[in-house]
């Protein structure tokens, strides 16, 4: 049966993903009003500057003043495309206080303030839905927090950052340089506001905290996950990874510790094998490896970022809620009973790739070699290149605890016989 009365809908942003989102609603109101059960009306669109053109926006709905539309009495759903943390949060609680359910995108407030704003909605009796919030179109919080409920994840790892991939892609395809691939990134509407949120590695781990959030039934912040960026990603370090038959990806990991007392959380750029499945994920595409206990490993795969494929998962959550409430319900809310604590970069375990400047004399790859071993590091190959005196060392290692590779890196800056260390990468996927 199918309800004459709307639902309406407050749009709040109208950037590269509200417009879309706009856009789609628009255009598939029809099959929209069938999936629900009701017509789904935009019932207005806040944004920052009213006068710049709006395709297919009617001017009158447009507002710079989204309290007041979110305020008016007649709001259903809001979906909170604006981005960043104010006005987004106090907009979302304000939902909240007024009855109205919410779909968000945004990353950056839901890894900082998940907890809260989920207390808020189910203070209410609503919904917060955000599957947009990690790897743009890609179905993988839904799955995670419902078809996996049954099951115990204890691992996940993935590219989840469409920019950062289309950058690593464009340098190791074509050559670009960094800025160039940037550039090009920002243009096609991928980056955030701020890129820097992408290319040092915020956004992964916005999206790494909710991700371990949903996977352990824990708690994780933005802080609790380690970060690093991907701009001191060189060429040479492209060329590295391709002599040992890899290639360099921004990752996210997610990892229960083998005792399940603890996880970790971490996002850095990482050497992985050209055999591996993420080694073929291309530009802005995003893809997520899921290690559960019995349905054993999965791969989500699709486009990370964009206008269209991120508003497909802002609609897909619209048509959910909107469900939801016809039915006078809510869907799965926060699962946070386990309270795990989040180990430290120095517990986690994994090979590294070591690119050291050395002087070429007798005896110095014998005293890298102790150094490495006085600190309960394992080498797994080693290659010198020397010329005029100098030499290129690079080491790879078996696994070893992040921490004692520190400690190695540490003992190798203070030999004489070692002029620079280069670079350090870590190795995944073998
Ligand atoms: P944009 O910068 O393109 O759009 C932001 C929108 O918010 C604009 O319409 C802007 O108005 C409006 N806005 C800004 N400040 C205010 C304010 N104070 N009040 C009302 N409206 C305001 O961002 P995106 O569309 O790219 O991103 C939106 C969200 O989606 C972010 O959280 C982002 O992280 C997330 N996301 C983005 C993806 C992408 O590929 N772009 C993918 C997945 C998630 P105006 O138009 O007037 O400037
Ligand atoms: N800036 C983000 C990215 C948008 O490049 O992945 C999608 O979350």
């Amino acid at each position: 049966m199918m309800r004459t009365r709307p639902l309406k809908v407050a749009l709040l942003g109208c950037g590269v993903v509200g417009s879309e989102v706009a856009r789609i609603m628009t255009t598939h109101a029809e099959d929209l009003a069938a999936r629900i059960g009701a017509p789904v009306e935009l019932a207005g669109v806040a944004v920052r500057r009213p006068s710049k053109v709006r395709e297919g926006i009617d001017p009158a709905l447009v507002t710079t003043d989204a309290t007041a539309l979110l305020k008016r009495g007649d709001i259903d759903v809001a979906i909170e495309v604006i981005g960043g943390i104010e006005p987004a949060r106090a907009l979302i609680h304000t939902a909240f206080e007024h009855g109205i359910s919410v779909v968000s995108a945004n990353k950056a407030l839901l890894a900082q303030d998940g907890a809260a704003l989920h207390a808020a909605a189910d203070a209410a009796g609503l919904d917060l839905y955000y599957e947009a919030a990690v790897a743009g179109a890609i179905p993988l919080v839904r799955p995670m927090r419902e078809s996996l409920a049954g099951d115990k994840i204890n691992r996940v790892m993935g590219i989840v950052n469409g920019t950062t991939n289309f950058i690593l892609d464009k340098m190791d395809s074509t050559g670009a340089g960094y800025q160039e691939a940037l550039d090009e990134a920002t243009a096609l509407g991928y980056a955030e506001a701020d890129p820097t949120a992408d290319v040092e590695g915020y956004d992964a781990a916005a999206k790494a905290a909710i991700l371990a959030g949903i996977a352990f039934h824990t708690r994780a912040r933005l802080d609790d996950v380690y970060r690093e960026g991907m701009t001191e990603v060189s060429a040479a370090d492209f060329a590295s990874a391709k002599r040992m038959g890899c290639t360099i990806k921004l990752l996210a990991i997610l990892e229960r510790a083998a005792d399940g007392q603890s996880v970790t959380a971490r996002v850095h750029p990482a050497m992985i094998p050209l055999s591996h499945p993420l080694a073929s994920v291309r530009e802005a595409y995003n893809a997520v490896f899921v290690e559960a206990e019995a349905a054993g490993r999965l791969m989500f795969y699709g486009p990370g970022a964009g206008g269209a494929p991120t508003a497909s998962a802002v609609l897909g959550d619209l048509v959910a809620v909107c469900r939801n409430k016809l039915a006078e319900a809510t869907g799965p809310g926060e699962s946070a009973y386990t309270q795990l604590p989040v180990s430290t970069m120095g517990d986690v375990v994994t090979r590294y790739h070591i690119s050291l400047d050395v002087a070429d004399k007798p005896g110095v790859l014998a005293q890298v070699a102790t150094t490495f071993a006085e600190h309960g590091v394992s080498i797994d190959t080693v290659r010198q290149q020397g010329k005029d005196g100098e030499a290129s060392l690079v080491v790879v290692t078996h696994r070893a605890h992040d921490a004692a590779l520190s400690g190695t890196v540490e003992a190798l800056r203070k030999l004489d016989t070692v002029r620079g260390v280069a670079s350090i990468m870590r190795v995944e996927g073998e």
